[in-house]
């Protein structure tokens, strides 16, 4: 407990809150993970990528079959999550999910499944590079602000906000990581310490772990609304799904 809040306090301590402009998730990268993540031939997210486009076209009722080819979903992921006619906020794992029981009338695949996390990283994929516009008014602004509420509420025994790490902190070392904005525009990510690719919300829970705050279930509401809410602070930022963090 005593380290813990000793851990917290020297954190703090260095944190000069800088009226912090964003920055894109790879200028936290070091110059080599960089490098790799720009390079397919060096990226294992790419396994991934190349699954979801073989899935795509699969089966009598495939993805490709309603959509045509996977190129038409060039742009898709910059307006992710959303508010779906029926009022539900669905993230793109949520939207492809959708597909999966409503038009393919399939079961679903399952939070962080393979076929999940392959065919986010290839749709994803599709956007690398453009500028995140999710929407935030009308429908969406009622989960735009419950994201707001979870990402400045200080939380778990070490009693942190997000931003107190991801803006106050940004570009300091904490455990052997570079301190990001907290954006969440490469996922899904493959990262060597998981040594697969994992969605965004998973990433997540190792942040409320981190803070020793309960973690919440993959696909969780306050999960999605903060994932909406990370994208509305990133707009205008680049899609680099799929990442390659350490
Ligand atoms: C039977 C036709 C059909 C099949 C099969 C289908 N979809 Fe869809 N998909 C739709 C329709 C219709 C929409 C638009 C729904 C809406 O506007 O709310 C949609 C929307 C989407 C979107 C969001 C597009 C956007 O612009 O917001 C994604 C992503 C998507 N589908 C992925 C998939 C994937 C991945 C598969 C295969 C696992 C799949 N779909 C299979 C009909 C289909
Ligand atoms: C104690 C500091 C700390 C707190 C508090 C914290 N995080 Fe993190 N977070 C990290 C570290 C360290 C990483 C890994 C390095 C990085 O990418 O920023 C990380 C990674 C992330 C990433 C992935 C960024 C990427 O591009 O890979 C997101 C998104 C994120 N955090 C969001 C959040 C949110 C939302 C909260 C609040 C619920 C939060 N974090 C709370 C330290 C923290």
């Amino acid at each position: 407990m005593i380290r813990r809040a000793a851990a917290a306090a020297a954190l703090l301590a260095c944190g000069v809150a800088a009226a912090s402009e964003l920055r894109p998730a790879r200028d936290f990268l070091s110059p080599e993970l960089r490098a790799q993540q720009d390079d397919p031939s060096r990226h294992p997210g790419w396994l991934w990528v190349e699954e979801g486009e073989a899935l795509w076209q699969r089966g009598e009722r495939s993805c490709q079959s309603c959509h045509g080819g996977i190129a038409t979903m060039a742009g898709v992921a910059t307006r992710y999550p959303a508010v779906a006619p029926d009022g539900a906020l669905l993230n793109l794992e949520g939207r492809i999910e959708r597909c999966r029981t409503q038009q393919q009338g399939a079961a679903a695949f399952g939070y962080e499944s393979d076929a999940l996390l392959s065919l986010t990283a290839a749709v994803a994929q599709r956007s690398r590079g453009l500028p995140m516009s999710v929407a935030t008014d009308g429908a969406a602004a009622p989960f735009v602000e419950e994201g707001r509420r979870f990402y400045e509420a200080r939380q778990g025994q070490l009693n942190l906000a997000c931003g107190q790490c991801h803006d106050d902190n940004a570009g300091r070392r904490l455990r052997g990581d570079v301190i990001s904005n907290g954006l969440g525009t490469g996922y899904p990510a493959y990262r060597l310490d998981w040594n697969t690719l994992g969605s965004l919300h998973r990433r997540l829970r190792a942040c409320s772990l981190g803070v020793r705050a309960t973690q919440l279930p993959l696909g969780a509401p306050e999960y999605l609304s903060l994932e909406l809410f990370l994208a509305a602070r990133a707009a205008g930022l680049p899609v680099e799904a799929p990442g390659l963090r350490r």
